[in-house]
């Protein structure tokens, strides 16, 4: 039987089924996740078993694979490879960490609103989350649709967009969440990079927007607009027509597109129930003015 597609909502959110990930895929179901995914944006595989050897050549599958931020590099958890983010809210030796924990702290910053990995030059083109366990409440993960955001803006706007750079950086985001505690060598390892505001999502040809709480400045306008600008933007993107919010399951592997949404994890009694998700990113292949063919000038 092949993979089966269900929509959630129209174009935004579809479930996957009939599929066993920890499986190579049969060439017929890839082309068709490859489909779905270009016209959806964010797809979920319920009830899949994956060690995780099995999650990363499932992600191996849509291109060259991120590895775990300095920022948060310990000793993995369960010896799980370098390539394997820990999102979960426990430590090397699988306990709650206490609230204040530092990792803790800084993880603090995913309820922003963002996308992965827009704080390296070359951003991440999708991110694969698997839940091992979830909290009995709270704990949701909320996608906004930032193709959608961007049909809906004024022809005055999007044009104002047009060819704009923002700078992004990991520390932009902490510190909107008052985290300040990042060393120098880990500022260093993460400079701010360029970005563009508008992109075109290379398999569907949309025109998307590209937002994150990553996001610290427009490049050539006034500090006090940039801010309003970048405010504005994210509160019309996550508007609740453009929202869709996902309950987890326990093995649900759900699979977004960076380039073209953003998404945030909502709150959770986190010093009391335990939330074990891991994730594997796959990497873009330019950065994001490259591939729109803008020359940034003050680099
Ligand atoms: C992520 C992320 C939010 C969540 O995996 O990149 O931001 O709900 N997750 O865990
Ligand atoms: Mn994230």
């Amino acid at each position: 039987m092949s993979a089966t597609v269900l929509s959630v909502t129209p174009d935004f959110f579809a479930e996957v089924g009939d599929v066993d990930l920890s499986q190579a895929l049969d060439p017929g179901d890839l082309v068709d996740i490859k489909e779905a995914f270009a016209k959806y944006a964010v797809l979920v595989f319920p009830g899949q078993h994956l060690t995780h050897e099995q999650h990363l050549a499932f992600a191996a599958t849509f291109g060259p694979l991120e590895t775990k931020l300095t920022v948060y590099r310990e000793e993995s958890r369960d010896q799980a490879p370098g390539q394997i983010e820990d999102l979960s809210n426990l430590d090397v030796d699988d306990q709650i960490r206490p609230e204040d924990d530092r990792v803790r702290q800084m993880q603090l910053g995913n309820r922003l609103w963002h996308t992965d990995s827009s704080f390296k030059r070359v951003p991440a083109r999708a991110s694969l989350l698997y839940a091992r366990e979830v909290p009995p409440i709270g704990g949701h993960t909320q996608f906004a649709d930032l193709r959608a955001a961007y049909d809906s803006l004024s022809d005055e706007l999007k044009e104002r967009l047009e060819g704009l750079i923002a700078e992004h950086a990991f520390r932009y985001s902490r510190a909107r969440i008052g985290f300040e505690d990042l060393s120098a060598e880990e500022n260093d390892d993460l400079p701010p990079v360029p970005q563009v505001m508008v992109r075109t999502h290379p398999e569907s040809g949309r025109r998307t927007l590209y937002l994150a709480s990553h996001m610290g400045r427009v490049l050539g306008l006034p500090e006090t607009e940039s801010d309003a600008l970048i405010d504005e933007l994210i509160a019309h993107a996550t508007q609740r027509q453009f929202v869709h919010t996902h309950r987890w399951r326990v093995n649900d592997l759900v699979m977004w597109d960076d380039r073209c949404t953003m998404h945030r994890g909502t709150a959770f009694d986190d010093v009391r129930w335990r939330r074990d998700v891991r994730r594997a990113t796959v990497s873009d292949e330019l950065n994001t003015y490259e591939r729109e063919g803008i020359a940034v000038a003050a680099e």
